[in-house]
């Protein structure tokens, strides 16, 4: 099974690849900014598996022309179909919204929800090579509507807001096709993430604990849900 993750070199999406390494007919292809974590990341399955094949692709999900360009060559270079997209990677800025910048809020809509419409407009083709595949973009409770907000957390709400309601559109559109879309919408997990926005706050959940459920959703959720947004959190109403 071919397996992307992005944002994995740290949190929930270091603990999903780790996860997907340790199955033996996997190959793993893991994308975020820091080299060295996700070389770190590559010792770790190795350890624990000698035969793990984990692919690290160190890339800036806010290069949106690169995801078409060269991170789509590469991918393609490595992968001829793939089976499971996991849109993982998130950017949190906590700021008043009277404090916000354009440069903020372009950021968090770009990496929250522009970079995963790019990735499935770049990546589609192998999605539909792989036959039943699975694009599971990771949301949040934030960014639905009814359940609590947060100050400091209008434009990354937003921004997973924009996520969650793409992913409902992507079915649509691709409801002839063999892949299904869906979305997480998670409540809070203790990551570095969280300490940084939250300092102090303990959540209920670990990054292992919702990284289990993440993979076991990813494959096989496509079975019972298509642009979907599931609400995933113990913690908020
Ligand atoms: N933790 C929570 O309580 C919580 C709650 C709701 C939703 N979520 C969502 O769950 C996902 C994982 O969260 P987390 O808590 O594990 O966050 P995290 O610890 O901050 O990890 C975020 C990951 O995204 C990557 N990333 C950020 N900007 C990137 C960019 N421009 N290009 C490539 N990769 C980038 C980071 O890698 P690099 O820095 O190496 O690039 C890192 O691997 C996120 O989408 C987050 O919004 C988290």
């Amino acid at each position: 099974m071919n397996i992307i993750v992005t944002g994995a070199s740290r949190g929930i999406g270091y603990e999903v690849a780790r996860k997907f390494a340790a199955g033996k007919n996997n190959n793993v292809l893991v994308i975020s900014r820091n080299k060295e974590r996700l070389m770190a990341l590559k010792q770790k399955c190795l350890e624990v598996s000698p035969e793990a094949k984990l692919l690290v692709l160190p890339f800036d999900l806010e290069n949106l022309e690169g995801i078409e360009g060269d991170l789509r060559d590469n991918i393609f270079k490595h992968f001829s179909s793939l089976d499971v997209l996991i849109n993982n990677a998130g950017l949190l800025i906590k700021k008043p919204v009277m404090d916000l910048t354009a440069g903020d809020v372009n950021r968090m809509m770009t990496v929250n929800f522009l970079a995963p419409m790019v990735m499935v407009q770049a990546l589609m083709p192998l999605l539909e090579k792989a036959g039943g595949s699975h694009v599971v973009n990771i949301g949040s409770m934030a960014g639905v509507q009814g359940c609590k907000k947060f100050p400091g957390l209008s434009a990354y709400s937003a921004s997973k807001a924009a996520v969650h309601v793409l992913t409902e559109c992507l079915a649509e559109e691709f409801k002839d096709s063999s892949v299904r879309f869906n979305a997480l919408a998670f409540g809070v997990v203790q990551t570095e993430m969280l300490a940084e926005a939250f300092p102090g706050l303990e959540a209920p959940l670990k990054a292992s604990a919702m990284a289990a459920f993440v993979q076991e959703f990813a494959l096989n959720g496509q079975r019972y849900f298509n642009g979907k947004t599931l609400p995933v959190s113990i913690s908020t109403p």
